[in-house]
């Protein structure tokens, strides 16, 4: 009796961690949809601020001073269709946006002016990432990689052997990467980009991937995971040179931008991840590595995520923006809980089980905001 009294005490115990968790919905000054967000942190950027930035369509780039509370519409000289796909900031002044048609842009000044770069191509442009205030990666459709290293004063294009499209990159530093996109395709080089070797795919896989994080265990181990459509979850523990397919939240899941916590020792992988996607009110997540997957009902969201990141070094405050306008933070997330006191309730929620998002129902553009129990916050103006 006093045992099981003890564990019903540990497992008492370890529910506020979960409940401590809190999503909050924003009210972006715009319905368009937002592709992509970057929140400037780490080796460049000494403290978190704060400061974001997000894209969309209809030209729009928004910025916020206070985690998403407040937004201000910044000025793009690109015209009013531009579809906007992807951002990165180096630090709080440097940053580059970069959309379909080859459209990319500039800004040194923290966005109050952007100016216009040339890649020298008109394709579509998914995926930009600045790894230094001088080197620059972009991708796109048809097997479009491209690279500065003078600030995008000039783009070279980089020669790939592949016609399908990127949607995803992570460089962990200016030449050591990895590239994703179409039917589970995955590349790394060690070259800047010079030469590019085919990873090992996921094992009779053909879904597109969307989402790619690697994370430097040491100098000699990276560790990450791909996140993709249809539900798509894989690991490696050997910088990709092999990966393992993980059961994930089920395959009604598309995911569209994924996030991990950094550990923050060396040698250790990581463990904590967060996927986001066209599942409609859903965001599927692991605190253990994959062993087990949850999907966590947002409640009052409504709309497919198309970007996630974290707004804090710390991989604590999430961010997930999408269609209409949306913008989600999570917070207060917990650290992993010793594994013998993972609740059995959690099991429940994977793919084998029936969960209320195995059938998806029309969602209207203003169902999500007026069924919430909480109304959205206004964004205030300063
Ligand atoms: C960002 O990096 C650029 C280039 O190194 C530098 O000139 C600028 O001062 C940096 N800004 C911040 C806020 O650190
Ligand atoms: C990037 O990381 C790789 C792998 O750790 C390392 O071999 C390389 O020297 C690094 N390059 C730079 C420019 O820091
Ligand atoms: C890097 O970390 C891995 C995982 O903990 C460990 O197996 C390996 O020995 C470490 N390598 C070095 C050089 O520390």
């Amino acid at each position: 009796m006093g045992k099981i009294h003890g564990i019903i005490a540990s497992l008492l115990v370890s529910l506020p961690l979960f409940e401590a968790q809190s999503w909050r919905v924003f009210e972006a000054p715009t319905a368009t949809r937002l592709n992509g967000v970057s929140f400037p942190h780490g080796s460049a950027s000494e403290v978190d601020s704060g400061e974001g930035w997000v894209v969309g369509g209809e030209n729009t780039i928004l910025h916020t001073m206070d985690k998403g509370n407040s937004w201000d519409i910044q000025n793009s000289p690109l015209d009013s269709s531009a579809e906007l796909r992807s951002v990165s900031f180096w630090n709080a002044t440097l940053g580059w946006a970069a959309g379909n048609g080859g459209d990319l842009l500039i800004t040194e000044d923290g966005g109050t002016t952007w100016a216009r770069q040339n890649p020298g191509t008109g394709d579509n442009i998914f995926v930009i990432q600045a790894t230094s205030a001088t080197v620059v990666y972009a991708a796109g459709a048809n097997g479009l990689f491209l690279k500065t290293t003078n600030a995008g004063a000039t783009w070279n294009t980089l020669s790939t052997t592949t016609q399908y499209t990127f949607y995803c990159m992570d460089f962990v530093n200016e030449t050591f990467g990895w590239i994703a996109g179409m039917y589970g395709m995955i590349f790394h080089t060690n070259t800047g980009g010079a030469s590019l070797e085919l990873q090992e795919t996921i094992p009779g896989s053909t879904h597109d991937i969307h989402g790619l994080k690697i994370i430097e265990v040491n100098a000699t181990t990276y560790s990450g995971w791909v996140v993709g459509d249809s539900g798509l979850w894989a690991y490696t523990e050997d910088g990709g040179h092999t990966w393992n397919e993980q059961e994930g939240c089920g395959s009604e899941y598309d995911l569209d931008a994924l996030v991990v916590r950094k550990p923050e020792e060396a040698n250790v992988f990581p463990t904590v991840a967060y996927a986001v996607g066209q599942a409609h009110e859903a965001i599927c997540f692991t605190i253990d590595q994959g062993e087990i997957f949850t999907v966590e009902n947002m409640v009052s969201a409504g709309y497919p995520l198309f970007a996630a990141a974290w707004m804090d070094e710390a991989g604590l405050e999430l961010i997930a923006v999408g269609d209409f306008g949306e913008v989600i933070t999570y917070s207060g997330s917990p650290p992993p809980p010793p594994r013998h006191l993972l609740l059995p309730h959690l099991h429940h929620l994977k793919s084998s089980s029936p969960s209320p998002f195995t059938t998806p129902t029309a969602t209207s553009p203003t169902a999500a905001f007026t069924t919430s129990p909480t109304p959205p916050l206004p964004a205030s103006s300063e």
